[in-house]
């Protein structure tokens, strides 16, 4: 269960209980003399002129009554202009930078923080709020993963009028979007696996609005899915596809979009096993799938009012007398006649039978576009590092939209090449192509290119993440799972009318 730290928050009110406390003022703009009767309230004389001179986005310091944070957005000068998608949005300036004061919130055992916003618009109090759900997220035990201990009582008003609940309800959200996507990850491998996986999605609360389905081997036979098949078939527990789908009440003009996600609840490589420091993280192999997941929960919890549907591709890579092998040939849903060149590029494998799923829905349930997410190489994350996604696309409007959303919900993607050129390194001699560029060069192109081949000519999107943090950074205050492309989608979803 994922819990909601505003849930418990005060609104509109000045703090009244008792417990050390902190002042926290929120800024959206330069306002110089908010902040000389801010600091004239709590500083100390001595602190005074060096905080009023001080050029900081951020003025810290231990006043009269207990630390008082200022953070106050203000124009900066990029140096690299990228056409703008390097910029900071004011939605990713206040949501990292409240949610990394919450770290020193913790650590001061602080038990309330009276917080102010004084002018601040939509885009930044989304920012903040959101930032504080995030933030609030540990990894503690399972079921019960955050208690919210340690966390102070918020008291939250503006200077101006009410609070926008509306807001704060569009952060819980995002939020509980996020947060599940980092718990899926968090979980560990031995209790999240295919069984427990479609079972915990069949059981949860906030998917009754919509129709859940489990394929088995039973029906993945049937559907001549051999890829995941093949894929999962070394596993004590057997590979499934997952299918949530959304249909909203009232009427929408719109096509579906359909989200896959790459779900191996563990790589170990298979027979082309890893070496250990490989192997180490490699429970975050589902994280596509639970990016899916957090935007699934989105949509419920938001009553998104267009058709979505999501799938996931589960199964776990493992080693086994009836593992797959180098130089096997898998029979794909398509037709598609693969041959293993390696079982460690399992991903393209389990999402090639579920992208064929999505595209060969028919009439109403035809999607307008497909969107997969996945853990897929290890080559994007040496070009583009752990926070920013690979995005690749065969639609330029649809890949521009995405970016654009990235960096304004401070979740970037960026563009790489589907450079057909590089697709010859996949030719098998003894089947219709290898899973594997035998020289490895571009790997994430190679990898996307294969996914290629299961779309068409649908309009698609596919983004390679790493869905994992190795330290805290902005609101993200834990390592683990990161839910990488959870806050991009959403922007992205509610950008389309
Ligand atoms: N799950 C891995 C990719 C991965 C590795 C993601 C490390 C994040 C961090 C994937 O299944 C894989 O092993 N890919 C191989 C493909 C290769 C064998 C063609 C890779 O990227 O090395
Ligand atoms: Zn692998
Ligand atoms: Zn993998």
């Amino acid at each position: 269960m994922i819990r909601s730290w505003l849930e418990k928050a005060r609104w509109d009110k000045a703090p009244t209980g008792k417990g050390p406390r902190g002042w926290l003022y929120l800024l959206g703009d330069q306002d110089a003399k908010l902040i000389q009767r801010i600091v004239n309230q709590h500083a100390m004389n001595w602190q005074k002129p060096d905080l009023l001179k001080s050029p900081r986005d951020l003025l810290q310091f231990t006043g009269k009554s207990g630390p008082v944070w200022i953070l106050r957005q203000r124009k900066k000068a990029s140096a690299v202009s990228h056409s703008g998608l390097l910029e900071e949005s004011p939605y990713t300036f206040f949501r990292d930078g409240v949610g990394a004061m919450v770290a020193s919130w913790k650590a001061m055992g602080l038990a309330q923080v009276a917080c102010e916003l004084h002018g601040t618009n939509a885009e930044q109090e989304l920012g903040t709020f959101t930032g504080l759900e995030i933030a609030s997220y540990h990894f503690r035990d399972e079921q019960a993963d955050q208690s919210l201990k340690g966390l102070p009582l918020m008291w939250i008003k503006t200077a101006r009028g009410k609070v926008n609940r509306a807001l704060v309800k569009q952060a819980q959200a995002r939020g509980a979007a996020v947060n599940l996507a980092r718990h899926l990850v968090n979980l560990p491998p031995n209790h999240l696996h295919p069984g427990s996986y479609a079972s915990m999605v069949k059981g949860t609360k906030w998917a009754a609005g919509m129709k859940v389905e489990v394929w088995d081997t039973k029906r993945l036979k049937k559907e001549g899915m051999g890829l995941l098949l093949g894929v999962g078939q070394g596993a004590e527990n057997p590979p499934c596809m997952i299918h949530l789908r959304w249909r909203p009440k009232g009427s929408s003009s719109r096509k579906p979009i359909a989200f896959v996600g790459k779900g191996i609840t563990f790589d170990s490589g298979g027979l082309d096993l890893k070496p250990a420091s490989g192997m180490r993280l490699m429970k975050k192999d589902m994280g596509g799938s639970a990016a899916v997941m957090g935007i699934a929960r989105w949509v419920s919890d938001s009553n998104y009012p267009h058709p979505v549907d999501f799938y996931l591709a589960v199964a776990e890579n493992a080693v086994d007398s009836r593992a797959f092998r180098p130089s096997d040939i898998l029979i794909a849903r398509n037709g598609a006649r693969v041959e293993i060149d390696n079982t460690d590029a399992e991903g393209r494998l389990v999402l090639a039978d579920a992208l064929d799923v999505a595209i060969t829905q028919k009439g109403a349930d035809e999607p307008e576009a497909v969107i997969d997410i996945a853990t897929l190489t290890g080559a994007i994350k040496v070009g583009l590092g752990a926070e920013i996604a690979g995005l690749f696309s065969n639609d330029d409007a649809l890949a521009d939209a995405i970016n654009r959303a990235g960096t304004k919900a401070g979740d970037l993607s960026w563009r790489m090449p589907l450079a057909e050129r590089y697709w010859a390194s996949m030719s098998s001699p003894f089947a219709d192509f290898k899973n594997s560029a035998s020289d490895g060069f571009g790997g994430a192109i190679t990898a996307a290119l294969f996914l290629a081949r299961f779309v068409k000519t649908k309009s698609w999107v596919h983004l390679d993440i790493y869905a994992w943090t190795d330290k805290s950074s902005g609101a993200l205050l834990s390592s683990g799972g990161s839910g990488q492309s959870v806050q991009n989608l959403i922007e992205w979803l509610e950008s389309r009318d």
